[in-house]
């Protein structure tokens, strides 16, 4: 080869050369890279000569494109030899593992029984089968057969944990068909469910934990025959959408088709549309995609469709939609479960804006405008003279909170500013934000908001990317190691296409020709990474189940197809090259939830720790974003050991206001609800670091979940059937003209506790929630017969439980509040204690104290004796208890009121009768005188059948 050959063959792979290489391992997103893994090489590429790996690697195969290899320990330089061409090198660290083995589950959906039988087993990935490798396998492969009952035999057993509600799921005792099956009810809200095993060992290993999403089934729409593709315009990019719940839920629009999973992209169908809604034209100009569960939104010419299972929708003037001037639609990118909402029924879904007008989406394709550029001018203050109008929209990390990016420009020839102003749904206020940018006139900006606790995020032009952190006070473009923040100057002049952004924090920007940019939340610079992908590739990001990102491809020929993509290996090879280092070893907390409920009384305890060499001094940097209701402690604790300093914060988080006697208590309770983030970063990290930033959320208000019973009352126990009965007019409190005839309801009121008459009762109130039994409640609580009965009384008297002025009585309360209803005369809003002389009068110390708690020994009695039903509803009194309304219903039924004979009294009673008997015959005589002389001239008068009374 001559010399003007070579530059010109040289010049020619760098304009053209898309050879690069990748590797793989068998255990899913690279779990497990271990000395005992086969780690798979690949060359992409025409020029190749042979592999070049160390001495403590053993190749299979150093001239094939496409080989295996195993590697001691340590971090290896790996790379392929091609003609005329330096290819990049990378590290690949290499562990001893104890983890060998994974856990694989298939799942069946019983719809008869709405529940998912999982089926678990045990496989390794070095020695599965091909389906086990491709996650396709229904049952095991004889190698993990094997395994299962191995493991099996020795003790070992899968538990399904859930995060979000924190259940529990076991198997069943032996194994079917070489699994473990483990039944779970089919949630929509509890999708994240973790596998784990006990700690039993086999080969010296263990089991990983594996992560994974399930809730109720959702279906592919079939492809149906005769229906057409639809596309973005010819040469796009790719645009994708998941679902933020259930990202295993995505759809991707590609330049000539559309394609959907439920599965990763494990299976996959197209999207096709019913002809002769759309024209040719319009059906290949999708300019944004949105996957809401079921529901796919496309944005097409300014107006938007929806395809649901049925069919495919315009949703336009009768959905009080603007049709041909909508320009973005956009909806929330990070899954909050709980959180506190205390004005509004309803949050919105998607947001769908025009130049100038905002419009909210909510459930059953509901949309309301919600502002427009001239309200939002004033609330800028800007002056009229300007021109605004809306630039972009992103939901942010908080679960209420949307924000809008707004243009300003005055002469509007080369330059604008770029405004913004933040929605909370719940308080309903649009707050203009310390956030203005300069760009120039014709630049475009995409946000993304972090999960992060005070606002943070990055937006992207063609070439740069903008981070703002911290509260909008740290503010930049991402630097690359070339010294500035052109991305395109490093990549061959390609435009950024795509940002990933996770939940750990981690930035990708992807190129349009797929070289990509790394960095981490916090950090001011990115990383450029290897080359994964080649350039004539159309691919974007996904997240998996496990919330692991992968690629999609998609191929001229119409097909999808899922690649793993090993970040966090391709990054410590960058990383290692360039030298880079965590400024700490570790740093970690006890924060197992994203989500806390704070209720009234209680305290939230967490702790976080870094570990960092000895003369660094890191520190936990704590930030609180939301209303000022909590108050927060902290303290640190230093250790120095072996060069190491252990840096362990405590927090605590708490609320200190005493409800009792306030004048509003619900607006009052109102005030101090509400949801806080709180965020806990190193003071100091790199992109290299695994973690760097911890957040989570305390919601200050009642947990919906949260409910109160009586002990020993069920609703099942007890048959039910058709009942009523009457209630005697005297026994009822307001005293009406008639009896009160009432139908018994069991599903409300459950199975009747009985009593004889003699008996006393002290209701024991527990606490649950759907975790189960929290606490027996200890606060004060009162209760009262729901169809207005009096006739029972307490058995402690206002002084014997300590009062020093006359207490509240229902009696009382109901004076007060002639014009409400009897369950709410009285509760913790105008619960006043008696144990003072401040507050009330004295009085009469010897009626009858309606107040009861486990250890006041006050019950209720019946003093008359007589028999019975009664309907009692409880409520919780103390008004520093909870924020959630804690009601109760029981019901307790008196009968079998027959004194028990004692001598004096069965002598008594025969005196009694037989004086009666004498009494008798001494009436009837005279009685049938008047009668027989009556009956004479007046006609017989009816009898009367009285009803039984209870
Ligand atoms: C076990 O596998 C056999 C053969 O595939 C099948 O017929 C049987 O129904 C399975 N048993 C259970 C309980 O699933
Ligand atoms: C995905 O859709 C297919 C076909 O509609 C269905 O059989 C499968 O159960 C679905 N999977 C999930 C996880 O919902
Ligand atoms: C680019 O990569 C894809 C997927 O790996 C491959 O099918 C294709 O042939 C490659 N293109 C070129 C030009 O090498
Ligand atoms: C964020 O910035 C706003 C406006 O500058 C300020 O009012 C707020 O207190 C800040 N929040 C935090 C958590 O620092
Ligand atoms: C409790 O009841 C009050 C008054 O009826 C109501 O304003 C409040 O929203 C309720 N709280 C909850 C958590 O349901």
């Amino acid at each position: 080869m001559s010399p003007t050959q070579a530059v010109a063959l040289l010049l020619e792979l760098s304009c053209y050369g898309s050879a690069l290489w990748r590797y793989s391992s068998k255990s899913p997103h690279h779990h497990i890279v271990s000395t005992r893994s086969a780690i798979k090489l690949e060359y992409e590429g025409t020029l190749f000569s042979e592999w070049q790996v160390p001495e403590t690697c053993s190749i299979k195969d150093k001239r094939s494109p496409k080989t295996e290899m195993h590697c001691s320990e340590g971090v290896h330089a790996i790379k392929p030899i091609v003609t005329g061409q330096e290819e990049e090198e990378r590290y690949l660290p290499v562990d001893t593992t104890y983890i060998c083995f994974l856990w694989y589950y298939t799942v069946r959906n019983m719809f008869e029984t709405l529940t998912q039988v999982v089926s678990i087993w045990v496989y390794d990935p070095e020695y599965a089968d091909s389906e086990e490798l491709l996650w396709k396998a229904e049952t095991p492969s004889p190698h993990s057969r094997v395994l299962t009952n191995h493991f099996a035999i020795v003790g070992q057993k899968p538990i399904i944990y859930t995060t979000i509600r924190r259940k529990i799921y076991v198997p069943d005792d032996k194994l079917i068909n070489w699994t473990w099956r483990v039944t779970l009810p089919m949630t929509r809200d509890d999708v994240i469910k973790n596998i784990k095993g006990s700690q039993v060992i086999f080969q010296d290993c263990f089991i990983s934990d594996f992560t994974f999403l399930l809730t109720f089934p959702v279906y592919l729409q079939p492809e149906v025959p005769g229906f057409l593709p639809i596309s973005s315009p010819a040469g796009s990019q790719l645009m994708l959408s998941w679902d933020a719940c259930f990202p295993s839920l995505a759809v991707v629009v590609a330049d000539m088709e559309t394609f959907q999973t439920n599965d990763s992209f494990c299976t996959w169908s197209r999207v096709r549309v019913p002809p002769n809604i759309l024209s040719d034209a319009a059906r290949h100009s999708v300019s944004a995609v949105l996957l809401l569960h079921d529901n796919i939104y496309f944005l097409i010419n300014g107006v938007l469709y929806l395809k649901d299972i049925k069919k495919l929708t315009k949703l336009g003037r009768t959905n009080h939609l603007p049709e041909g001037e909508i320009i973005g639609i956009t909806s929330r990118r990070w899954c909050w479960i709980k959180y506190i909402v205390k004005n509004i029924k309803l949050i919105s879904n998607i947001a769908v804006w025009t130049k100038n007008e905002i419009y909210f989406g909510y459930t059953e394709d509901k949309f309301v405008k919600m502002i427009t550029t001239t309200e939002l001018k004033k609330l800028l203050n800007l002056p009229p003279t300007g021109t605004l109008t809306i630039h972009n929209i992103d939901y942010t990390g908080h679960p209420l909170e949307l924000a809008v990016l707004l243009n300003y420009c005055i002469t509007c020839t080369d330059t604008k500013k770029i405004y913004m102003v933040i929605y909370n749904e719940d308080s309903m206020k649009w707050v203009p934000q310390d956030f203005i940018l300069d760009v120039p006139i014709d630049s475009f900006l995409v946000p993304r908001f972090l999960l992060s606790g005070m606002p943070e995020l990055i937006l992207w032009d063609k070439h740069k990317v903008y981070y703002s952190y911290q509260n909008f006070t740290t503010i930049g473009v991402l630097q690359t190691s070339a010294g500035h923040g052109n991305l395109s100057a490093l990549s061959n002049d390609s435009i950024i296409h795509d940002v990933y952004i996770d939940s750990q924090g981690n930035i990708v920007t992807k190129m349009e020709n797929n070289i990509m940019f790394y960095s981490k939340s916090n950090t001011k610079d990115a990383l450029k990474l290897h080359l994964w992908t080649n350039d004539t590739m159309k691919s974007s990001f996904c997240v998996s189940a496990s919330a692991q990102i992968y690629l999609v491809y998609v191929f001229d020929d119409g097909t999808i197809q899922p690649q793993e993509y090993p970040l966090i290996l391709e990054l410590q090879s960058v990383a290692f090259r360039m030298k880079e280092k965590c400024p700490y070893v570790m740093f970690h907390d006890n924060i197992s939830e994203s989500f806390h409920f704070l209720d009234k009384g209680k305290s939230l305890k967490v702790w976080a720790e870094i570990i960092y060499p000895e003369n660094t001094g890191l520190d936990i940097i704590v930030k609180v974003y939301g209303p000022q209701i909590l108050e927060y402690e902290e303290s640190s604790h230093y250790e120095i050991a072996l060069g190491y300093c252990t840096n362990t914060l405590s927090m605590t988080f708490y609320s200190n206001v005493n409800y009792e006697g306030v004048d509003d208590y619900f607006s009052f309770e109102h005030k101090n609800m509400g949801n806080i983030f709180v965020q806990l970063r190193p003071s100091q990290h790199a992109n290299v670091c695994p973690v760097t930033q911890k957040v989570f959320q305390i919601g200050v208000g009642c947990d919906p979940q949260k409910f109160i019973e009586v002990k020993g009352f069920s609703t099942i126990a007890c048959a039910h059937h058709e009942f009523f009965y009457e209630i005697d007019k005297a026994y009822l409190r307001h005293q009406p003209p008639k009896n009160l005839k009432v139908r018994y309801d069991w599903e409300k009121f459950g199975c009747p506790l009985r009593l004889t008459g003699h008996e006393k009762f002290q209701p024991l109130i527990q606490l649950f929630d759907d975790s189960g039994h929290i606490e027996d409640v200890a606060v004060n609580f009162i209760l009262w017969e729901i169809h207005g009965r009096n006739d029972y009384s307490y058995n402690n008297s206002m002084k014997q439980s300590g009062c020093l002025n006359e207490a509240q009585t229902w009696k009382t309360m109901i004076e007060l509040h002639k014009d409400l209803p009897l369950e709410d005369v009285w509760g913790p809003e105008n619960y006043r204690p008696c144990f003072s002389y401040a507050i009330g009068k004295p009085g009469d110390l010897d009626q009858p104290y309606e107040i009861i708690n486990i250890s006041n020994k006050n019950h209720i009695f019946w003093p008359l004796h007589h028999s019975g039903m009664y309907v009692f509803r409880v409520k919780i009194l103390d008004p520093n208890y909870s924020f959630c309304n804690l009601t109760t219903t029981f019901a307790i039924e008196i009968s079998g009121v027959i004194p028990r004979p004692s001598g004096y009294l069965v002598s008594a009673i025969v005196f009694v009768l037989m004086l009666m008997f004498l009494s008798v015959l001494v009436l009837s005589y005279f009685q049938y005188m008047n009668l027989y002389k009556r009956n004479i001239y007046n006609p017989y008068y009816k009898t009367q059948i009285k009803q039984k009374k209870y």
